[in-house]
């Protein structure tokens, strides 16, 4: 059966491109030599083996009970799965199992499609869908931005205009909590934008939902409603911080798509029981408690032409500068990918319902103690020479160190900072600096007064933590802005203390 020569039909799978293998219910009978070239293995080695030794079928329950289905039935099958190579690893493919022959003497013939190179690709494409999302983020904060700008740049300017009046009490939280809010909207975006590659670990989705109210409420704007409702005592799934969020993103864009008229947006996770879940599909050994991720609108709805090509990529019906019809391939193959299983609810006119199950892990043991309110900053009077070229920056941080007890020196660049330390660098105990600033940057100013102090210490500050990626700055010491006193303070503390 292994020789090509024995029948016509041998001799055209044998010289057929396709991988080709045929066996029985348990043992290869023949395979052709692209197989062969795809698993890395010797043709001689191949026929004989146990099918199983060769092809996995994917770690998908449903595939594997289609494929024992089709089988049952002697149907052809056609699926994912993936085939071992002889190096140890695996190769993706498109498996097709086409039985042949009566029940007593069944053979199954089984051709497998390389899927290495459109993997690759989607791959791709699903990276450069987080981009998309990132745009989604920011246009959605830039409008909440300009709102925190103009309640402080508002007080401010009432200050000025009438001169001589004091900003209040109430004025200044006004201030802080809009630049609190800026800050912290513009720094989850700028975490996700920058998180990569995906770390699959033990994740709590509801904080991950909780951490995100602020953005999502921006995302959707203010004319629609948004309700939260998450289960309490929710166990871990298995995921990952960055691909959860985009899947929030790209589902709360669209149900806000699907609402030009208003609505309302609900998010809510429960878990369901194992005897509980909605589907038969699913197999028993794979049963488990799962958390569902529910994303609802009250909006336009799916026609059943649209319902059954959404997974697609680039099906869109939107037709607008930016969507290119990713949003839900994403989400699906984010999904696969951490094991869970998705469901679309739809009709036109009544809104839709996303649901996400996402398998559990077991619960910690230990809970994690609630973060407690930071300590205020301890005081000091050591020296800090503070190097940033923006004037602001400046003066605020080095009057809120003098408030702590520090003796503050500034420079507005490395050349004037290098003249300072020349004159004082004995006294100095700590470097302040901007990593970007014209001229000589922080990273290297630092190496310089360090190579002629060795016992001065080194704090970088920088509106963007991709400014640098040197060994240097990411071992040292780094404080974000913005900033208020009290962390600059707390950070500066903990350099001496450290
Ligand atoms: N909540 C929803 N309500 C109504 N229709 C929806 C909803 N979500 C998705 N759809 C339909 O499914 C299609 C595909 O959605 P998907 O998110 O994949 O792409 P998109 O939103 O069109 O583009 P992109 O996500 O790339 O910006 C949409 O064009 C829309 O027709
Ligand atoms: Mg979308």
């Amino acid at each position: 059966m292994s020789s090509a020569a024995e029948h016509p039909s041998h001799l055209a799978a044998w010289h057929a491109t396709e991988p080709l293998l045929v066996s029985d219910s348990e043992r290869v009978k023949f395979a052709n030599q692209a197989f062969a070239d795809l698993v890395g293995v010797p043709l001689d080695d191949i026929v004989g083996r146990g099918v199983d030794q060769i092809i996995t079928i994917l770690d998908e329950p449903m595939v594997l009970e289609r494929l024992r289905s089709a089988l049952r039935q002697h149907q052809p099958f056609r699926g994912e799965a993936s085939c071992h190579t002889a190096a140890g690893g695996t190769v993706p493919v498109d498996l097709s199992v086409i039985p042949v022959g009566d029940a007593a003497t069944e053979l199954f013939v089984v051709s497998a499609l390389d899927l290495r190179r459109q993997k690759r690709m989607e791959h791709q494409l699903w990276q450069s869908q987080r981009l998309d999302a990132v745009t989604q983020l920011a246009d959605g904060i830039a409008h909440e931005m300009n709102e925190a700008i103009q309640v402080i740049s508002g007080y401010l300017g009432l200050a000025a205009l009438e001169s001589g009046r004091q900003l209040g009490r109430g004025d200044l939280a006004a201030i802080e909590r809009a630049s609190k809010r800026a800050s912290t909207l513009l720094s989850e975006l700028l975490e996700f934008a920058r998180r990569r590659p995906a770390t699959r670990g033990p994740i709590d989705l509801n904080t991950i939902i909780r951490q995100w109210e602020d953005l999502i409420q921006a995302l959707i704007g203010t004319h629609l409603r948004f309700i939260v409702d998450l289960a309490r005592d929710v166990p871990p799934i298995h995921g990952d911080k960055g691909e959860l969020q985009q899947i929030l993103i790209n589902l709360v864009t669209n149900a806000r798509d699907a609402m030009p008229e208003g609505g309302t947006l609900t998010i809510t996770t429960h878990t369901v029981a194992p005897d509980r879940l909605i589907t038969s599909e699913v197999l028993d050994d794979r049963l488990g408690t799962y958390l569902v991720l529910t994303v609802t609108d009250t909006g336009v709805g799916m026609t059943p032409e649209t319902k059954a090509n959404l997974f697609q990529p680039f099906f869109t019906t939107k037709g607008k500068e930016g969507t290119r019809g990713l949003g839900l391939a994403t989400v699906q193959e984010i999904v696969r990918e951490s094991g869970g299983l998705l469901w679309v609810r739809s009709r036109p006119g009544q809104g839709t319902a996303v649901e996400i199950h996402f398998p559990t892990l077991p619960q910690p043991t230990e809970t994690p103690l609630p973060a407690a309110a930071p300590a205020p900053p301890g005081r000091g009077h050591e020296t800090v020479l503070l190097v940033d070229d923006d004037p602001g920056v400046r003066v605020v941080a080095s009057r809120g160190l003098e408030q702590y007890g520090y003796r503050v020196l500034t420079a507005a660049s490395a050349a004037q900072a290098t003249t300072l330390a020349a004159e004082r660098g004995n006294e100095i105990g700590l470097l302040v600096t901007d990593i970007m600033m014209p001229g000589q940057r922080g990273p290297g100013l630092a190496q310089e007064l360090v190579a002629d102090w060795p016992h001065l210490r080194v704090l970088f500050i920088s509106g963007y933590p991709g400014d640098d990626e040197s060994d240097l700055v990411r071992r040292a010491p780094y404080l974000g802005k913005p900033f208020t006193p009290d962390e600059l303070a707390r950070a500066v503390r903990s350099v001496f203390d450290g």
